[in-house]
């Protein structure tokens, strides 16, 4: 017993020498956020783990499924291949940090709605993907809309209704124009 907490703690003392944590500070969803991790620890992990924001979500863990999607200074980037590091002094948004003043911003409003969802794994990602596109193409076709969603998946195949939720909040999010 007693051996086996010397190696374990033997063990923390190893992998602590190897693991270079460091202070990382950036802006998350409006707020000033400071971690002390090993910075080459994903974006993602420090979303979940260290900062509890579980709304980011694990699909494929390669870059492949959009599951992870969250912005950084305004742009779409794949938290699961994205290390912690590389967001120093830059602003995070997540799907929590989407919402203004308790009101759902139009595109949760608008999946809500259209019920663009089946298990709602991709959700966020969805959403987080479909609200960086938007603010670059305010005046998205709906074969841009389909084009530029393309590297997100959704495996229950709620495609149809996805693509709908979002043309409801791009012609919400341009005034109706
Ligand atoms: S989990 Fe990041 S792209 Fe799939
Ligand atoms: S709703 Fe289940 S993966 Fe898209």
């Amino acid at each position: 017993m007693i051996r086996g907490r010397t190696a374990e703690k033997g063990l923390r003392d190893y992998v602590k020498g190897i693991i270079m944590e460091e202070k990382v500070q950036f802006t998350l969803n409006g707020k000033q956020t400071s971690v002390t991790v090993d910075s080459d620890r994903m974006l993602l992990w420090v979303l979940r783990t260290t900062l509890g924001l579980t709304g980011t979500k694990y699909g494929c863990g390669q870059s492949l499924c959009g599951a992870c999607t969250v912005l950084v200074n305004n742009e779409a980037v794949r938290s699961c291949m994205t290390p912690v590091k590389e967001v120093k002094g830059k602003t995070v948004l997540t799907i929590e940090g989407l919402e203004a003043n308790g009101a759902l911003h139009p595109l949760q409003k608008a999946f809500m709605d259209s019920d663009a969802l089946q298990c709602g794994y991709c959700t966020p990602g969805m959403i987080m993907s479909a609200y960086a596109f938007l603010v670059g193409h305010p005046r998205a076709s709906t074969a841009d809309i389909v084009s530029g969603m393309d590297d997100n998946l959704c495996r229950c195949g709620a495609h149809t209704r996805i693509l709908q939720a979002i043309q409801h909040a791009a012609q919400e999010m341009s005034g109706g124009q």
